[in-house]
């Protein structure tokens, strides 16, 4: 709190709700075709408090998929891009989701974006590090 005050005293320019947005784009793939209706978010993970949920989309046809997602404040956004999906998952229930972090350097201030993260092709076949599973996506949407 006394820092957040030392900042708003001497750095008065720097409006404590400044828009901030990031945008990515990509296609998914699994194995050797499209991967259509994969769930694409962006999160904004927090150091305290539940993530925030700040933009959503699904994969078309073509398995291509982009997100734009938008926010406020003084500090920057920490951003991941967390896809849900069903590639090579047989017939064990629920989702397989991984959650990537998005380079800061692609957060930026302001409303429109000017320079999407080009998360390329991801054949999601591939094993992340970090997978989990998750049931919540099919339950509530
Ligand atoms: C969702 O993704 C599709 C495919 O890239 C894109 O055309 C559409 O604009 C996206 N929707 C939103 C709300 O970003």
């Amino acid at each position: 709190m006394e820092i957040l005050l030392i900042l708003l005293v001497y750095f008065p320019i720097i409006s404590p709700f400044r828009d901030q947005v990031v945008g990515v784009r990509g296609k998914l793939s699994c194995n050797n075709r499209f991967l259509q209706g994969a769930t694409v978010r962006l999160i904004e993970k927090n150091y305290v408090g539940p993530d925030v949920i700040l933009a959503e989309n699904k994969t078309n046809y073509q398995g291509a998929y982009q997100v734009v997602g938008r926010g406020r404040g003084m500090l920057e956004m920490n951003v991941y891009l967390r896809l849900f999906h069903d590639c090579d998952d047989a017939i064990i229930p629920c989702q397989r989701t991984v959650s990537l972090r998005i380079p800061s350097s692609y957060i930026s201030r302001g409303t429109a974006v000017n320079n999407y993260f080009e998360a390329g092709t991801m054949n999601m076949a591939f094993r992340y590090p970090d997978e989990q599973r998750s049931c919540t996506d099919r339950i509530f949407s």
